[in-house]
C-alpha cells in the first residue's frame, strides 16, 4: 500500500508518520491532550499521503472496476498477508452473511408492477417482513393474458402509470415510506418494433411517477428502481492490454459470415469480463436505453427521498409469464419443449448469460429496501456465474425428460447481447446479500411450475 502506515506507542493511540519529526511530535502531543479532554474521541483517520504518480489518490484502480480483476496484481495485498486471509477468504466469509434486513415492520411500501414476475413474489416477501403493501399495475394483456383476473391480490390497485392522475390519487392512499418501481415494457426485441410505447410507458411512466410522488404531502424517503444489465450493452471486455472497454454493439455484417466473438479496435479478440456497475454504460437496444433514461430520471429530478438502482441480470423462475415471447428465455424453453419443439439455439451456442433465481433477486430488493447504506447506489443484482444458452436448454430438456433435442442453428438476432454477466461484489459489500439458489435448484423449480402450468391449462 502506498499510504502512510500507522505506529503503535507503548502509551497506546497512533503516531502520525511521514511528517517532520518536530511537527509530528506536537501533532501526536495535541492529540493526546484533546483524548484526554474529549470524553469520546474520535478514532485517528489515516490519510493516504499523495504521490506525484497519482496513486493512492482516491479509490484504487481495482475498487474503481476499470481495469478487470484478472489485470489488477494477482495474489493476496500486504495488508492481506498481514491479516493472515487473502479476498477469496473475505468473499466466503459474506458468502455465509445473510442480507441485512431490520424492521420493515412498520413501512408502507407501493410497488408499481406488483403483479408481475418480480413483484407479486416481492409484494408477498415484504408482508412477510410486516410491512404494509400496495401493489400498482395495469395487468398487461401481454404478460397476464386474459386471466388477468387470476393475478388478482390483496392491495392490488389497477392502473397504468402513464395516467398520471391515477398514481396520483394510488400514491395518495397509499402514503408509502418507500416505492419499489418495477412496471415495465420488458421485451429487448419488441422494443425496437415499438419505441413510442417502450418510451410511454419506461420513460414517461417513471416522469409521472416521479411528478406524482413529489406532489405527495409527505413524500416517501426511499425509491427503489428495478433497472437492467441492458444498459451496458454488451458490457466489459478486456483488451490485448488488459484495459477494461466497453466494445459498441455487433454488426449484423459480422454475424452473417459467422464472426460472433467480439474484436477490438486492433483486430484482436477481446476478452468477457464481469461487469462493474462503473462500466460506462452503452445501451444496444431501445428497452435498455428507456430503462438507463429511468436512471436518469432519478438521479436528475431533485427530490426529498434517496434511491437505490437495482441493475438485474437475467431473472427466471416460478411465475415468469409463459404466454409472453418477448421475456425470460428459459420460460421461452419450457414453453416450447412442452409443445414438443425442438430448441432453436442461436449463434454457435455459446451466448453467456448470467441467470438469478427470483426469489433471490426478491431477497436484495427487500435489502435494498431496508439498508441505509444503499441509498443513491448503483448495484449489479446476479449470480456472477456464466451459463451458456446451450448448456441452459440442456438442463430445461434433462429436467422436462424431453427426447427433442436442440438445434445449434448458427441464426442471430442484431442486438443481441454475447456475454452478459455480472460483477456482484458490491451487492454482497453494501447489501450483505448474496443468491442462496443454484441454477440446478432453480430450473428444477421452474419446471415443475411450468409443468403445472401447463396441466392447469
Ligand atoms: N425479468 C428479468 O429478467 C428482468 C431483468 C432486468 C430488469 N428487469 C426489470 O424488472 C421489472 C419487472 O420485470 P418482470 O420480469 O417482473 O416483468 P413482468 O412483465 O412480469 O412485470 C411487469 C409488470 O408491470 C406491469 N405493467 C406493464 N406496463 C404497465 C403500465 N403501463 N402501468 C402499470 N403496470 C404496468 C405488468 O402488468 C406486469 O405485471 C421491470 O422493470 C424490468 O425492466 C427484469
Amino acid at each position: 500500500m502506498g499510504g502512510v502506515q500507522p505506529r503503535r506507542h507503548r502509551g497506546g493511540g497512533v503516531r502520525p508518520a511521514g511528517l517532520p519529526p518536530g511537527l509530528r511530535r506536537r501533532r501526536w502531543l495535541a492529540g493526546r491532550l484533546n483524548r484526554r479532554l474529549d470524553p469520546y474521541p474520535a478514532r485517528p483517520r489515516l490519510r493516504r499521503k499523495r504521490r506525484s504518480d497519482g496513486r493512492g489518490q482516491g479509490p484504487r484502480p481495482s475498487e474503481t472496476g476499470l481495469y478487470p480483476r484478472a489485470a489488477g496484481r494477482s495474489g493476496p495485498s500486504r495488508l492481506q498477508r498481514r491479516r493472515g486471509r487473502t479476498r477469496c477468504d473475505r468473499r466466503h466469509y459474506r458468502s455465509q452473511r445473510q442480507p441485512r434486513t431490520p424492521g420493515l415492520t412498520a413501512q408502507r411500501i407501493f410497488i408499481t408492477g406488483g403483479a408481475g414476475f418480480i413483484g407479486s413474489r416481492l409484494c408477498k416477501a415484504l408482508r412477510a417482513t410486516g410491512a404494509t403493501v400496495v401493489a400498482f399495475d395495469n395487468l398487461h394483456p401481454q404478460v397476464h393474458g386474459d386471466g388477468a383476473a387470476a393475478r388478482l391480490q390483496e392491495g392490488l390497485v389497477i392502473g397504468d402509470v402513464r395516467d398520471r392522475a391515477a398514481l396520483q390519487t394510488a400514491l395518495e392512499q397509499a402514503r408509502p415510506d418507500i416505492v419499489v418501481h418495477l412496471a415495465a415494457e420488458t421485451g429487448t426485441g419488441q422494443s425496437a418494433d415499438e419505441p413510442s410505447r417502450y418510451c410511454d410507458v419506461n420513460v414517461v411512466g417513471a416522469a409521472n411517477l416521479i411528478e406524482a410522488m413529489r406532489a405527495l404531502e409527505t413524500p416517501p424517503r426511499r425509491v427503489v428502481l428495478a433497472a437492467t444489465r441492458a444498459v451496458y450493452g454488451e458490457g466489459a471486455y478486456a483488451d490485448t492490454a488488459g484495459v477494461l472497454t466497453a466494445p459498441p454493439p455487433r454488426t449484423v455484417e459480422a454475424m452473417d459470415r459467422g464472426v460472433f466473438d467480439l474484436i477490438g479496435e486492433d483486430g484482436r479478440p477481446l476478452t468477457p469480463c464481469p461487469t462493474p456497475e462503473t462500466l460506462p454504460p452503452r445501451p444496444g437496444s431501445v428497452y435498455g436505453s428507456s430503462k438507463l433514461m429511468q436512471e436518469y430520471l432519478l438521479q436528475q429530478s431533485p427530490a426529498p427521498w434517496d434511491h437505490v438502482i437495482l441493475r438485474l441480470q437475467n431473472v427466471y423462475g416460478p411465475g415468469q409469464s409463459l404466454r409472453n415471447p418477448y421475456t425470460g428465455v428459459l420460460s421461452i424453453f419450457c414453453q416450447q419443449v412442452m409443445a414438443g419443439r425442438t430448441l432453436n439455439i442461436f449463434e454457435d451456442g455459446e451466448i453467456y448469460r448470467d441467470f438469478i433465481f427470483v426469489d433471490d433477486v426478491v431477497s436484495a430488493f427487500v435489502a435494498a429496501c431496508a439498508t441505509d447504506a444503499a441509498g443513491g447506489q448503483i448495484i449489479n443484482i446476479g449470480d456472477g456465474r456464466a451459463t451458456s444458452i446451450r448448456e441452459a436448454a440442456e438442463l430445461i430438456l434433462k429436467e422436462l425428460k424431453s427426447d427433442r433435442g436442440l438445434t445449434i442453428s448458427g441464426d442471430f438476432r442484431a442486438g443481441d447481447v454475447r456475454y452478459a454477466v455480472a460483477d456482484t461484489r458490491k451487492a454482497h459489500d453494501l447489501l450483505g446479500w448474496s443468491p442462496q439458489i443454484s441454477f440446478e435448484q432453480g430450473v428444477a423449480a421452474l419446471v415443475a411450475w411450468a409443468r403445472n402450468e401447463a396441466e392447469a391449462l
